[in-house]
């Protein structure tokens, strides 16, 4: 399973990146706001950092508009992938950007069905959220699943994107179910070197080498 930080922190990024843990970025108009950053510089920087997918998300909600926000967004560097979302007009987007041979990554899904549309209309990326149906008591795990099945069913090549990850278990639950990727926020990455054992398991060894005076350097 891919990688990718959902993210427009530059350092918690950098941080990542130097351990092999980046294969790709995603951001939105929220991630933005938050780095509080222009999205222009910031997303060239994320760019020059990282050679895979960066997502960058139109903000416009009709077929025009998104066309021209999203090749602008495009000219930033080869590895922008033009993120629209779910919506009809973003399916045409979708297409008309597929067409251009250009990464697009369809965001905002919510069901099975909005997942085959987008992967009819040609998208590179289509991302599932999963936190957020499970903010509803819905689980959003089962959607990953069966957008999984229709995919592998007619040997679609749109890759599932697990987004909106919440914690640790939706990084392994993902990865178990075949996500292609999963995004997740720098924390949840780090989350998942932790175990209660570990650190137990540490403290002991490290009371041990103490008592046994072991030195190695
Ligand atoms: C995906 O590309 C989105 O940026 C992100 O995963 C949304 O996550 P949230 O539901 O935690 O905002």
């Amino acid at each position: 399973m891919k990688f990718f930080v959902d993210t427009a922190d530059i350092d918690a990024i950098r941080e990542l990146h130097a351990l092999g843990m980046v294969d790709g970025v995603t951001t939105n108009p929220s991630l933005i706001l938050k780095s509080g950053r222009d999205i222009h510089e910031v997303t060239k920087e994320i760019c020059d950092l990282v050679d895979g997918p960066v997502s960058a998300e139109v903000i416009a909600l009709d077929y025009d508009s998104m066309v021209r926000e999203g090749s602008k967004l495009a000219e930033i560097a080869d590895n922008i992938a033009i993120k629209v979302p779910l919506t009809w007009d973003g399916l045409k987007a979708c297409k008309h950007f597929a067409d251009q041979g250009q990464m697009v990554n369809v965001t905002l899904c919510f069901s099975a069905n909005q997942a085959l549309l987008a992967a009819k209309a040609g998208a590179t990326f289509i991302s599932p959220f999963i936190g957020r149906l499970d903010d509803l008591n819905l689980d959003g795990m089962d959607l990953i699943a069966d957008i999984r099945q229709i995919y592998d069913n007619y040997g679609f090549e749109t890759q599932i994107l697990a987004a909106s990850i919440r914690n640790a278990n939706h990084m392994s639950d993902a990865a178990k179910i075949g996500a292609d990727v999963a995004t997740a926020p720098p924390a949840v990455i780090h989350a998942m070197a932790n175990h209660v054992l570990t650190d137990k398991g540490l403290d002991a060894f490290v009371a041990d080498a103490k008592k046994a005076g072991i030195k190695i350097v």
